[in-house]
């Protein structure tokens, strides 16, 4: 049979089903379209993250930002881009099964150690280890720039640590006490876990590299990094670090609980700003949902499925899809930013700023993670901070109720959320090129890509999504 012939009685097929067997056959059509892209894309982005790792020219371990080296020069590795790119590396060496590929990665993990110990004693501007970014020749970058940034210690140490514990599984402990924790003060885990349990009670500039203050990502990563650092403390022998971390992280959690904005009725991204950008008035940032994904550890005090982590998720898509006009556009997802003040690359333009890929498979990590969350309870609990976020997602719109597990209602809601994080994938697709590629950022206007062509971070978010879904 012809393709015609085909396309004809599909049509004939349709036109006979009931409006809800309609919506049911496009959303099965569409999930076909959607996996096929995502077979289609990951190994594409695959490479391409990997191109950007130890390149020719830079010191093997350095993860370039983006090859970029011009409008915008992000030929830099930067601390906190590194550790997220490098713990896909932690997740693909995991579970490689081909030798020559675990090799690969084996090797890629050991240069990222290697470069990592040499940005820790490298003399820097930040005079510790909140130094933000460094040249790809490994010396320090010595001009004027938002610092410290004390985020990327935090997630450093999160990535070296999950490869401790790989290679704790895999019979290697000799291996992790040579390179990665052995209880003195020089092994590259335990200096970052010593900047952090000792530096978290100060203000530091936030991943946006603009404001100095207290922010909600920074102090989410920090603590699943002193959590998971006392952890493996313990394990190695080192109980007294291993308390230490413990102590900083639980008195931190009050401080996490802070950025509740009870009246805005979102988290806050920053408070107790001290420098930086001042004219972030709305006060909402989807750093906030980065923090829950990068600083997520099981005893959290915000996880995905928190009330108030899912107001703040839909207060966010609220604002973007109102401010983008590509949302708009009928296609499915919306497409994410920073912040709705935005001036980075298209304030000039007359408008505030654009969406970026990292926050749009944010978004669809975040859903992905939450319906995995939500699996492993009892029951979906509506009440008055998360009803507007579950509304679109319930089959039902009681104000206050419990969907038990198993039942018909809870069955389609967790449904309705994976089907909402692949709608941000959707995004994704419908605004990248041809080849595949990923750039910083979407033009709020034309949809094009714009911004650091290759951002290796934009993959890593991606391949992170992916894991997930
Ligand atoms: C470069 C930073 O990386 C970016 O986050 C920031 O928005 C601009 N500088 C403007 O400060
Ligand atoms: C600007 C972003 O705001 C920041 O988060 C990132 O680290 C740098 N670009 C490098 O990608």
């Amino acid at each position: 049979m012809n393709r015609l012939a085909k396309i004809r009685i599909a049509f004939v097929v349709f036109s006979f089903l009931s409006l809800s067997d309609r919506v049911w056959a496009l959303g099965v059509f569409g999930k076909v379209q959607i996996d096929d892209w995502i077979t289609y894309e990951e190994p594409i982005a695959l490479n391409k993250l990997l191109r950007n790792i130890s390149a020719s020219g830079t010191v093997k371990g350095t993860v370039l930002a983006s090859p970029s080296q011009a409008s915008p020069n992000y030929y830099y590795h930067w601390v906190r881009d590194a550790g997220l790119v490098m713990s896909e590396i932690v997740a693909r060496y995991q579970t490689a099964f081909r030798p020559d590929l675990k090799n690969q990665y084996f090797e890629m993990l050991v240069d990222y150690i290697n470069f990592s110990k040499l940005n820790q004693k490298t003399p820097n501007l930040s005079g510790g280890l909140g130094e933000p970014k460094f040249n790809v020749d490994g010396t320090a970058y010595m001009e004027s720039w938002g610092r410290p940034q004390d985020d990327g210690p935090a997630i450093r140490s999160s990535t070296l640590i999950s490869l401790a514990k790989v290679w704790l599984k895999e019979g290697k402990e000799s291996l992790v006490r040579e390179m990665l924790y052995d209880g003195s003060s020089n092994s590259v885990i335990k200096q970052d876990l010593e900047y952090v349990a000792s530096h978290w009670r100060n203000t530091s500039f936030e991943l946006w590299e603009e404001v100095k203050g207290h922010h909600f990502h920074t102090r989410m990563v920090q603590y699943r990094s002193l959590r998971e650092g006392a952890e493996l403390a313990e394990a190695l022998g080192d109980p007294k670090a291993g308390h230490w971390y413990l102590a900083q992280a639980l008195e931190m959690e009050t401080e996490i609980e802070r950025h509740w904005n009870s009246n805005k009725r979102i988290l806050v991204s920053t408070l107790d700003r001290d420098d930086g950008l001042d004219y972030k008035f709305s006060e909402l940032d989807s750093a906030v949902v980065l923090g829950v994904l990068h600083g997520y550890t099981p005893e959290g005090v915000f996880t995905f499925s928190s009330d108030r982590v899912l107001a703040t998720v839909k207060a966010l898509e609220d604002v973007f899809y109102r401010l983008y006009p590509i949302n708009r556009n009928g296609q499915p997802g919306i497409a994410i930013g920073r912040y709705p003040e935005d001036r980075y690359d298209g304030y000039s333009s007359g408008g505030t700023g654009n969406p970026w890929f990292i926050n749009t498979t944010a978004f669809a990590e975040f859903y992905f993670r939450l319906a995995q969350e939500l699996e492993m309870k009892p029951e979906i609990k509506i009440n008055s901070i998360n009803r507007n976020f579950y509304q679109e997602l319930t089959p039902r719109r009681e104000k206050h109720t419990a969907y038990k597990k198993g039942s018909p209602e809870y069955l389609q809601t967790i449904k309705a959320i994976r089907r909402k994080g692949d709608a941000f994938l959707e995004r994704v697709k419908y605004h990248i090129d041809g080849s595949g590629s990923m750039s910083e950022q979407i033009n709020r206007e034309s949809g094009y890509m714009q911004g650091a062509r290759d951002l290796t971070w934009s993959y890593a978010a991606f391949l992170s999504a992916l894991r997930y879904r």
